[in-house]
């Protein structure tokens, strides 16, 4: 058996085939564009290993995209490519159309050719599993009610807009053609093989660099955060059991602050790798013990990374609040995340701590042009 997942060189799409193949044998062909978030270092793991095989290719190229359907005949299509940076997408918004929509577009085409012309038996067992995101349902107050599934679309930015139109063709794919699809609409994800550009992630190299730490607004922006290996958990559990034309919510029961989370991370960091022990170049379990050796200042005098922390100007049409109720996955599915923020946090300041080698290679000049440009020289 087969499975084809697009965009699995990208954070979310790569921890999912690294999980998928450390749980199973079956192939996982992998189509991805390698744009700038593309990264095939995540998959190094997997280099000669025959159950992986990569094609880089556009999910709207259909003459590629049907080749590959006819010659691997996969039972499932897991679509989790896409242009994903909501701040990427107030700069330029025209990628976004393009693949999110344009793309998705053109996918469930290619996937519906070879879907039509499967036997019975392959054609009611196939899958379509669309991954999105808990921002095409719009913003919260304070107190109004996290987002159920029959929650109204309504996006405010060019991502949560494009993402929210290919939900709706996936889903009209399904009541026109009858195309056996599940959509997944999960909250913010964090772990490892994160690219840097987004919040968790950018805070932790820019600590360690001792660069600023740009905090949006007032950093009471709220935000619902699920451990990427318990989102790929989820994935698995909808792809195997979920009903065929169902959405379903993927959250961590994790809503917390924007300046909470930096300050998480700056304690985790103060613990793990401390100030003045990182010029020592030695692993952090050692620099904890080297700091505590060599350090005769008193604990609350030490310096901290929250001294780094920096407000900045807030994104346009910053969403206030997203809060996942995931509900719905656990009764009919079972299925729960294992994580707590506090436990998947520290395991991904960990990874980051352990992983540089990874981080300096992602960390390559269109990034640092991003960072130019985003933030100021
Ligand atoms: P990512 O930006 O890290 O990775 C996206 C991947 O898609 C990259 O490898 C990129 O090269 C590839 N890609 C982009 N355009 C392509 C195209 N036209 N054809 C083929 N490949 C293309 O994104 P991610 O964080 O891994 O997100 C994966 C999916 O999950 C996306 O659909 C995103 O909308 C959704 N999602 C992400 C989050 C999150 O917190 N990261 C939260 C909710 C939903
Ligand atoms: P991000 O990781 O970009 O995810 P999303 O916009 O999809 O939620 O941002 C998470 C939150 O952190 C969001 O409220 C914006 C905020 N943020 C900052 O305050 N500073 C930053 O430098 C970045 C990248 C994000």
């Amino acid at each position: 058996m087969t499975i084809l997942v697009t965009g699995a060189a990208g954070f979310i799409g790569g921890n999912f085939v690294l999980d998928w193949l450390a749980g199973c044998d079956e192939v996982v062909i992998n189509v991805d564009k390698l744009t700038y978030a593309g990264n095939l270092d995540t998959l190094k793991a997997l280099e000669g290993d025959t159950r992986h095989i990569f094609v880089r290719a556009d999910i709207g190229d259909r003459e590629i995209i049907s080749k590959l359907l006819a010659e691997y005949q996969p039972r499932a299509v897991l679509n989790f490519a896409a242009e994903s940076h909501v701040d990427r997408s107030i700069t330029g918004p025209g990628e976004f159309i393009q693949t999110n929509v344009v793309g998705t577009f053109n996918l469930l085409e290619s996937v519906r050719g070879y879907w039509t012309e499967l036997a019975a038996e392959q054609k009611a067992a196939f899958r379509f599993l669309h991954v999105s995101t808990d921002e095409v349902y719009g913003t919260l107050a304070a107190d109004d009610p996290a987002f159920s599934e029959t929650k109204a679309f309504e996006p405010n930015s060019p991502y949560s807009a494009s993402k929210a139109a290919s939900d709706h063709l996936v889903r009209a794919w399904h009541h026109t053609y009858g195309l056996p699809v599940l959509t997944t609409n999960c909250s913010n994800n964090y772990g490892p093989y994160h690219f840097p550009e987004k919040l968790i992630p950018l805070v932790i190299l820019n600590a360690l660099a001792g660069k600023p730490l740009p905090i949006y607004g007032d950093g009471q922006q709220i935000r619902d955060w699920l451990y990427v290996k318990d989102h790929c958990s989820a994935i698995r559990r909808v792809l195997e059991a979920g009903q065929v034309g169902e959405t379903y919510n993927v959250g961590g029961w994790n809503e917390k602050a924007n300046l909470d989370v930096v300050h998480t991370i700056c304690d985790l960091l103060d613990e793990l790798a401390p100030i003045g022990s990182r010029e020592l170049g030695v692993g952090s379990e050692e620099r904890a013990v080297v700091s505590q050796q060599t350090g005769t200042t008193p604990q609350s005098l030490l310096p901290t990374y929250r001294s780094q922390i920096t407000y900045v100007t807030d994104r346009p049409g910053h969403d206030r609040r997203y809060a996942i109720d995931a509900r719905k996955l656990e009764r009919e599915l079972g299925w729960k995340p294992a994580e707590t923020f506090e436990s998947g946090i520290r395991k991904t300041v960990e990874w980051y701590l352990t992983n540089q080698d990874w981080v300096s290679n992602v960390t390559s000049g269109a990034y640092r042009e991003w960072l130019d440009q985003q933030y100021g020289k």
